[in-house]
């Protein structure tokens, strides 16, 4: 049995204060539950957030990382400062990061195994377009987009791995995906999974939807036999996010 994992990606928002404010007023009705919770919070916030969360089994996540370990790149952080104060995930390939900061399939791959290289979890992103559903390619979009997301990563860090299938389309827009279409987008990339590395491998990889979840959805998807919890935007910086949580 695949633990679910809930994240919110709190994308830009909340500063430092607000952070602490927030995660107080929820943190006990996120916490000891069956799954696994985490904060994916701007990068300023983190050391408020782990403080905040300390004495709770909520984790805290970053939302990218470089691929290199050092150097002179300005404006970027490591995977080792990530993990030097705590962090335990980081999402990577995010489909905003990939419109606006030119990120390819191939940085992905890369941020990818150094997160795993370092200790931390990596949220790997993939999705398709509204254009790209409407050509009816998205099957072979989340597919391509997973398999070069994996390129050399060995089996036993496959496993530690989630994938998050968010097609751009149901992001912030207030469309989510029907339970049946994230389904067989999530179907789809376990089966990849399962073509590269077996199924005893891809049954253990924990694949989340993300997209417009809220609290009156979250259930409907969660309980599909592929989607194993979820990537939350705008609902996890709301207190609904409990009931998101507690499905
Ligand atoms: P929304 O939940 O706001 O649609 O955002 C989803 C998302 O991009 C999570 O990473």
């Amino acid at each position: 049995m695949r633990k679910k994992i809930i994240a919110g990606n709190w994308k830009m928002n909340y500063t430092p204060k607000e952070t602490k404010a927030f995660i107080d007023a929820i943190k006990d009705k996120v916490s000891g539950t069956p799954h696994e919770v985490v904060f994916c919070v701007p990068y300023v916030d983190l050391a408020t957030a782990l403080e905040a969360v300390k004495g709770t089994d909520i984790k805290i996540g970053a939302q990218n990382i470089h691929q290199e370990d050092k150097g002179a790149f300005t404006g970027e952080i490591s995977a080792d400062m990530l993990v030097e104060i705590g962090v335990t995930h980081v999402v990577i390939g995010h489909s905003e990061r990939r419109q606006y900061f030119g990120e390819t399939d191939l940085g992905v791959n890369a941020k990818a195994k150094k997160s795993l290289a370092k200790g931390l979890v990596p949220i790997i992103c993939v999705g398709e377009s509204l254009d790209q559903r409407k050509q009816g390619v998205t099957i072979d979009i989340v597919r391509l987009q997973t398999r070069i997301a994996f390129l050399d990563i060995p089996e036993g860090d496959a496993k530690k791995c989630v994938v998050a299938y968010e097609p751009i389309w149901a992001i912030g827009t207030g469309l989510t995906a029907s339970s049946d279409q994230a389904e067989e987008a999530c179907k789809a990339i376990r089966d990849v999974l399962g073509e590269i590395y077996g199924t005893a491998v891809s049954d253990e990889i924990r694949i989340q939807y993300g997209g417009s979840v809220t609290a009156s959805n979250a259930s409907e998807l969660f309980k599909m036999p592929d989607i194993d919890g979820g990537l939350v935007g705008g609902a996890s910086l709301k207190p609904d996010f409990e009931k998101i949580v507690n499905f």
